[in-house]
């Protein structure tokens, strides 16, 4: 089967195409942050401007034509509105008028599901962490299988903490990935740590970091970020694998980009005896391509939704998305 994904839950506007769970491509045009943060509807028309050149381009690298696409899925949340908007119009346009099948996609659930197959892992613990989200999933073998949320966050997702401290102070580009630079030769300062079971909190870690802005040291604070939060996620991660007796580790999102996480997530898989993976840092970062993967087993299974009851749904949690 030969499917086109269409991403455009947040910043990135990107379209995969993949034909039985191999990728052959995956394009994106990504809107730039400057110092104020993503404002919903500049975003968008961001998208609006570049969604036909990103698709045409992503079928020339895959070496296929429109017309021999057999379905299209896009993220259908959770996200931006008006950016999600842009996304399902395109697939809806796209089905119509070549006739094909076209199915709405969980965009956690593309992470994770992505991650898990290049990691070769067959049930893990996940992992989740991007700018919304921060999650502990595993599969619930229900006759509805879907990944069941073991702990999160109760506010901010880490990614958005890690980013907003960023902008607070001056890092460019204002990413998490400057946090982690900035963070090198950083000594220790004590911060707020919020775990409770396994769950956890970032918004007053954040909070305290602003305050201390300009009166320490720029690596200090963000290597203490960095400590203080990953310790965290380790802590709540450890509770949860020991608890669901996991074999396997996996982590996905964004965040999952960062050395430091990964590197200390080895190290609690290691103490526990479990296989640790993640994907490729292309499918970490928004994309397409895992748009299309699970579009592709979702299309298989009979998924396909028509074309008028294609909607997006901002808060549309992984747990409501069944597994396939
Ligand atoms: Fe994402």
């Amino acid at each position: 089967m030969l499917v086109m994904g269409i991403e455009s839950s947040a910043h990135t506007f990107g379209v995969g195409i993949v034909e039985d769970g191999k990728i052959l491509s995956n394009v994106k045009d990504m809107y730039q942050i400057k110092d104020k943060g993503m404002i919903p509807n500049k975003v968008s028309l961001h998208h609006l401007k570049c969604a036909d050149k990103v698709i045409v381009d992503a079928l020339e690298a895959a070496g296929v034509r429109a017309g021999q696409l057999d379905g299209i899925g896009y993220t259908m949340g959770p996200g931006l509105g008006p950016c999600l908007q842009v996304g399902m119009l395109s697939a809806k346009a796209m089905a119509h008028t070549l006739g094909i099948g076209v199915t709405p996609v969980n965009h956690a659930l593309g992470h994770v599901e992505i991650a898990r197959a290049y990691a070769g892992l067959e049930d893990p613990l996940v992992l989740y962490v991007s700018g919304g989200n921060s999650q502990i999933l595993k599969v619930s073998q229900d006759r509805f299988r879907h990944y069941a949320v073991l702990g999160e966050t109760f506010d901010m997702g880490i990614g958005n903490m890690l980013d907003t401290f960023a902008r607070e102070i001056k890092l460019l580009p204002a990413w998490g990935s400057s946090v982690e630079k900035a963070a090198a030769g950083g000594k220790y300062i004590e911060l707020p740590y919020t775990v409770k079971g396994m769950d956890f909190s970032f918004s007053g870690l954040l909070t305290r970091l602003v305050e201390l802005s300009g009166k320490e040291k720029k690596e200090d604070l963000c290597y203490s970020l960095q400590e203080t939060a990953f310790s965290m996620l380790c802590e709540a991660t450890e509770r949860a694998l020991l608890l669901t007796r996991s074999r396997e580790l996996c982590v996905c999102g964004g965040v999952a980009q960062n050395t430091r996480l990964r590197n200390m997530l080895a190290q609690v898989a290691a103490e526990h005896g479990a296989k640790f993976g993640f994907g490729p840092n292309e499918f970490n970062a928004d994309n397409g391509g895992m748009i299309a993967f699970v579009a592709e087993r979702m299309l298989k299974a009979g998924k396909r939704v028509d074309i008028k009851e294609c909607v997006v749904k901002q808060r549309y949690r992984i747990d409501e998305a069944e597994v396939f």
